[in-house]
């Protein structure tokens, strides 16, 4: 039942992103080839935010594929493989929820953004956001949440303490809890490329231009406009 719930979520959320993207287009800037001078994201952050990704995918990639391809339990070099990722996600993890997590703050405005679902709908095109807006500190906070949950449930399985019913719901709730996150990671991944463009870049290269600033984080732009007017 499991990996038909898996196989219909994922197709499911890749269906609706992609439909998303052709009803809506991406959220394109007036100038996309304004240089970048901004500075978003320092080296550190990359790093972490990189290495999040890597383990994650690792661990996803080896539990579905588990789950997906070969339709058995983690067993042999898979379950290795999947364990070995463990300390390195949960430390980056653990580094990037600290190293964000000012920023991650709500804050009044963030109900602005919320309520014009971002600017990403028919309506409210120009959302209010500081450094992060609301849905990407809810995704910072949910991507917290879900690697304590997998991380707690995951070692519950390593070393069981339970009967075998409190050993299946560990199980169970590993899995679907490593499912939300991988959706979760699916719509993460499509507003952080092609429905924002420029947003990639701002990860790979740490820089944005100014106009990407002011479009998409326009309180946040506001607070750092006046270093950037020597810099014409
Ligand atoms: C971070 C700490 C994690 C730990 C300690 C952990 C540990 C484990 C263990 C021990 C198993 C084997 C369960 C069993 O058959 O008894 C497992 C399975 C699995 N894990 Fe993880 N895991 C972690 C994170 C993740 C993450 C982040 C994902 C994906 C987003 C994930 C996806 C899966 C999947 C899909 C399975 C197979 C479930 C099934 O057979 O239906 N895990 N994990």
């Amino acid at each position: 039942m499991f990996r038909l719930i898996a196989a219909i979520g994922m197709v499911a959320t890749v269906a609706a992103v992609l439909g998303h993207f052709v009803l809506f287009g991406p959220k394109r800037l007036k100038d996309p080839k304004q240089a970048r001078k901004v500075k978003r994201f320092g080296i550190w952050e990359r790093l972490v935010h990189s290495i999040t990704v890597l383990s994650f995918l690792g661990l996803a990639c080896t539990g579905f594929y588990s789950v997906l391809v070969l339709g058995s339990p983690l067993h042999g070099w898979w379950w290795l493989l999947h364990v070995a990722a463990v300390p390195v996600f949960t430390a980056a993890l653990t580094v990037m929820a600290l190293t964000w997590a000012k920023d991650g703050m709500f804050v009044p405005l963030d109900w602005d953004w919320a309520l014009r679902l971002g600017g990403y709908l028919w309506f409210g095109k120009h959302a209010p956001a500081g450094r992060f807006n609301a849905g990407q500190k809810a995704y910072l906070w949910a991507a917290a949440f879900l690697g304590a949950v997998v991380l707690i449930s995951g070692l519950g399985r390593i070393f069981p303490v339970f009967d075998a019913e409190g050993q299946d719901l560990v199980y169970q709730v590993h899995r679907y809890a490593a499912l939300l996150f991988v959706l979760a990671g699916i719509t993460h991944l499509y507003l952080g490329t092609i429905a924002n463009p420029g947003t990639l870049g701002a990860m790979m290269f740490g820089k944005v231009s100014r106009m990407w600033a002011e479009e998409h984080h326009p309180q946040w732009w506001e607070t750092i406009k006046d270093s950037h007017k020597s810099k014409k």
